[in-house]
């Protein structure tokens, strides 16, 4: 079709021509003819001419690169085609994407490589149980090639679901529809660490019952800090008893929702105080009172229970060339502070 149009045009055009030979590319074509004429007559052959695309408005890459010229170039005159892709392109997706072709194609083919990124442009990455779907499991538009918008909230897509749960019945429950209020964004599936993933609730905070931390009927966030909830269990403590003993009050340093607080671990015992869990000490002890042994005061401590028993006049043997030793806890900690020779 092209070529037989193309024939026509320079028919006509070559039995009017004489002397308008500059009108045939059209009045405002400014190249030089010689770049792909010669003297020996207006034939053109495109494989010798000296011309590159790269000097007009417009390069010619990847597959416009080996397209033949008349399919862009109706007519001999050159000047005036326009660039945008939709112009020679048909626009598949129904302006449902702009016509900003590149955003998301290039000139090599139609294939779309960067679907991810895309889904993170629109903040909604396909990640946890959207990473195995396929496209019209969300995008259900009247032809495969439309993206009309869906939203991101998960209610635009999970409103079924959360009309239909049963355990716990949201609708009863007066729940909201903003499911990220209490299940995790992206996982696998509704149940499990996704539901109240912002604050865990394993081990001792596994209760059912919400109103134990919440107030009824209003799920409003509630201080996250130990101490807000546990001051009370704080000042009763016994044993050991940790106001006086110099506890501080962020449990956690200390304990973790383990039923029953046991066991503590105190998570900087070692680079503040002395090494108990690392260096020569570690499993060499087995309560927190073989140190303190004033559970009510854990200022105190004493190395000689363990030393001095083991062999204190081998000690002092071993400290016969040393200065200043004497047979005292907080000497031995003061030339010992990390528990070892050195
Ligand atoms: C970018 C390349 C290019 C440039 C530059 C160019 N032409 Fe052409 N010209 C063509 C092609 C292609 C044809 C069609 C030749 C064919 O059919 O073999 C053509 C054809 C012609 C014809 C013959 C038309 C016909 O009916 O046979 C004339 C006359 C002509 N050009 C004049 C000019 C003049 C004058 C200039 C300089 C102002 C010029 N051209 C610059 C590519 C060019
Ligand atoms: C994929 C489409 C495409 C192909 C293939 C193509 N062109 Fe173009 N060409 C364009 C576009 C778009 C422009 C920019 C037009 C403008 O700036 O007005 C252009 C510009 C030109 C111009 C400059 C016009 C001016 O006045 O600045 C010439 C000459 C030209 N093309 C010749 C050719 C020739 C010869 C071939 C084949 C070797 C070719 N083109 C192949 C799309 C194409
Ligand atoms: C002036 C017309 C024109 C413009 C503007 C144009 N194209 Fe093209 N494009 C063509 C032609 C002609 C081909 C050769 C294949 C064909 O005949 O459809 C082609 C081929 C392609 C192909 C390869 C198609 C395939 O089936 O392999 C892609 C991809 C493409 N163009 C993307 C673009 C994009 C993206 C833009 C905008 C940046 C664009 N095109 C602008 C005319 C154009
Ligand atoms: C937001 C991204 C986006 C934009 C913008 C976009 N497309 Fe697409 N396009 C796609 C996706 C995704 C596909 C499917 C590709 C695949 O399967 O890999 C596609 C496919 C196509 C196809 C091939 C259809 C088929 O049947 O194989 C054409 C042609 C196309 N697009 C043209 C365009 C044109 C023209 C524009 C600009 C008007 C455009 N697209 C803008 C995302 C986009
Ligand atoms: C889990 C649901 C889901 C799946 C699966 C999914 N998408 Fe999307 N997609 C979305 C959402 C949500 C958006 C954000 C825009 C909106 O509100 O529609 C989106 C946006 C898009 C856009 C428009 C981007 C833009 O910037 O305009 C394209 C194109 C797209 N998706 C293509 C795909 C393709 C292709 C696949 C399959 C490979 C796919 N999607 C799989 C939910 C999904
Ligand atoms: C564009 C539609 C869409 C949006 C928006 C969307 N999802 Fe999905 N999601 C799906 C589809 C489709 C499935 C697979 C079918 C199903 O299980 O419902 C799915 C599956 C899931 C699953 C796995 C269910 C199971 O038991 O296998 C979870 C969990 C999930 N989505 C959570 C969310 C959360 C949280 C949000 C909001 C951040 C969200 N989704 C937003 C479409 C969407
Ligand atoms: C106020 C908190 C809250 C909100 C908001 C919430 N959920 Fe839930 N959801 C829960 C709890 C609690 C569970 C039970 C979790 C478990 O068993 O580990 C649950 C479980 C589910 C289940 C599985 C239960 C069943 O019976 O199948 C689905 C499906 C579900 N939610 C969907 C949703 C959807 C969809 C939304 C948003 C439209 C939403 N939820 C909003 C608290 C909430
Ligand atoms: C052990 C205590 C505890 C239990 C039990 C508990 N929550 Fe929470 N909840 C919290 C804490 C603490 C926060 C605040 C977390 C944060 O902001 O880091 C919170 C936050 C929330 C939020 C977020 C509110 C917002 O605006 O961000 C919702 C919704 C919620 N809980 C719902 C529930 C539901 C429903 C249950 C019962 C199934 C429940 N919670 C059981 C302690 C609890
Ligand atoms: C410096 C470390 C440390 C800190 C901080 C700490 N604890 Fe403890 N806690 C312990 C140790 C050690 C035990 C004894 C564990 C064992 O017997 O295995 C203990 C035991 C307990 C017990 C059970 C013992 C009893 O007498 O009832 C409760 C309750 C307790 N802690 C509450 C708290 C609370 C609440 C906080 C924060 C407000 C807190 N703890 C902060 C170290 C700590
Ligand atoms: C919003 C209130 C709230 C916050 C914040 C909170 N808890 Fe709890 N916790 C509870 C409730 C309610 C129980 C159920 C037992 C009770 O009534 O004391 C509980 C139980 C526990 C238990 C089990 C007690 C036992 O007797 O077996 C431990 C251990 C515990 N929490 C540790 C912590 C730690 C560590 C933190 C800080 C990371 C913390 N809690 C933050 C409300 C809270
Ligand atoms: C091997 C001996 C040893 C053991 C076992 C030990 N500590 Fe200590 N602890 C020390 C020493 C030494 C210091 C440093 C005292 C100082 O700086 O004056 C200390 C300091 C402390 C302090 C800071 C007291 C202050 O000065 O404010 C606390 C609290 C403490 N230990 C808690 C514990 C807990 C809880 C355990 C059990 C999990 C434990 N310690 C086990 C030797 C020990
Ligand atoms: C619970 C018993 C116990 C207590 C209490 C104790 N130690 Fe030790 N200590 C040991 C044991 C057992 C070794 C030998 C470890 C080895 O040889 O691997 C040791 C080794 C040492 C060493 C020699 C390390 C080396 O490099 O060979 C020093 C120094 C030391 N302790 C200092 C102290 C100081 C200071 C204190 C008090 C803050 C203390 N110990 C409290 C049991 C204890
Ligand atoms: C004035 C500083 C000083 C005091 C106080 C001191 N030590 Fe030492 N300790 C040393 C030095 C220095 C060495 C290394 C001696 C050597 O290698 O000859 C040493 C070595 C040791 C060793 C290693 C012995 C061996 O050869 O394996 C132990 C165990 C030890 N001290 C424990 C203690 C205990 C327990 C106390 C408190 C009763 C204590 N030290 C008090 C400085 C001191």
């Amino acid at each position: 079709m092209y070529r037989l149009s193309f024939l026509i045009i320079i028919f006509i055009l070559a039995g009017s021509l004489t002397g308008q030979e500059p009108k045939t590319h059209g009045p405002d074509f400014k190249m030089d003819c010689k770049a792909c004429h010669n003297t020996s007559g207006w034939k053109v052959d495109l494989s010798k001419i000296n011309f590159s695309h790269d000097n007009t408005k417009f390069k010619l890459r990847d597959q416009h690169a080996v397209a033949d010229c008349k399919k862009c170039h109706k007519s001999l005159i050159f000047t005036g085609v326009k660039s945008a892709c939709n112009s020679c392109h048909n626009d598949m997706h129904s302006m449902s994407v702009g016509n900003d072709c590149i955003r998301c194609h290039t000139t090599q083919n139609w294939l779309v490589n960067n679907i991810p990124q895309l889904h993170e442009q629109n903040g909604f990455p396909l990640a946890g149980a959207h990473t195995v779907l396929s496209c019209i499991d969300c995008h259900k538009s009247e032809t495969n090639q439309r993206w009309d918008r869906i939203g991101n909230d998960c209610a635009s897509c999970h409103l079924k679901n959360y009309n239909a749960a049963t355990s716990p019945n949201h609708k009863a429950g007066g729940y909201s529809t903003h499911c990220t209020d209490c299940h995790e964004p992206i996982s696998m599936t509704w149940g499990g660490g996704n539901f109240h993933f912002f604050f865990s609730l394993t081990e001792g905070h596994n209760i059912k019952d919400c109103t134990k931390c919440h107030d009824p009927g209003n799920f409003k966030a509630v201080s996250s800090e130990c101490a807000s909830c546990h001051l009370k269990d704080y000042n009763n403590t016994t044993n050991p008893k940790h106001a006086s003993s110099g506890f501080g009050t962020n449990c956690i340093i200390c304990h973790t929702t383990r039923p029953g607080w046991k066991p503590a671990q105190m998570a900087n015992h070692d680079p503040v105080f002395f090494p108990i869990y690392s260096g020569k000490h570690a499993g060499k002890w087995g309560a927190c009172t073989s140190c303190h042994l004033n559970p009510n005061d854990y200022k105190q401590y004493s190395c000689l229970n363990c030393h001095e028993h083991s062999n204190p006049t081998e000690l002092a043997k071993d400290h016969k060339d040393v200065a200043n030793y004497i047979f005292q806890s907080t000497a031995c900690y003061n030339c010992h502070p990390k528990g070892s020779e050195k």
